[in-house]
């Protein structure tokens, strides 16, 4: 029947969307991972005169974001991560500092290795639209 000729029968497992815990389980690894930066020198100057509405509000888009891209069933409105970025001159050694509190964040809420290593490759994607300085 036609409509089933998008279905890949050889890969049945279900979205990192789903496996890493759904929406619920995104939004407190994201609230995690800035709250962790938040708290680390290495990301003051990111913070730094930034209103709690427009932090807030990079936070849920982030949410947005990656609900989307893991398989879930959200609609990311927000820019594209070039133009969000562009001009904070974000650095490779920022950058590694990023992947290593994500890294604390997924660990913090017990995500498993195999689905810590999909959540961090959908964040590595971005990485040369998001990194502007060597
Ligand atoms: C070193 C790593 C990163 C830093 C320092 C950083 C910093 C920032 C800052 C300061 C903004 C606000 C820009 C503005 O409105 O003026 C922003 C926006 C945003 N960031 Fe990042 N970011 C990083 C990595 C990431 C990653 C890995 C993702 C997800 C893949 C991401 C997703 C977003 C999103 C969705 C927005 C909001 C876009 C919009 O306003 O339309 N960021 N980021």
């Amino acid at each position: 029947m036609m409509y089933l000729m998008n279905v890949d029968y050889h890969t049945s497992e279900a979205p990192v969307y789903d496996r890493i815990g759904g929406y619920d389980a995104i939004a407190a690894i994201i609230d995690e991972l800035f709250a962790l930066m938040r708290a680390d020198s290495r990301f003051a100057r990111f913070g730094a005169g930034r209103s709690l509405d427009s932090r807030q509000r990079a936070q849920q888009l982030t949410v947005d974001l990656i609900c989307s891209v893991s398989g879930g069933p959200c609609y990311y409105i927000g820019r594209d991560m070039r133009t969000s970025h562009a001009g904070l001159q974000i650095t490779v050694s920022e950058w590694d500092a990023c992947i290593e509190l994500t890294q604390i964040a997924l660990a913090k809420h017990s995500i498993g290795s195999r689905e810590a290593v999909e959540f961090i490759a959908l964040f590595e994607r971005y990485k040369d639209e998001i990194v502007e300085t060597t």
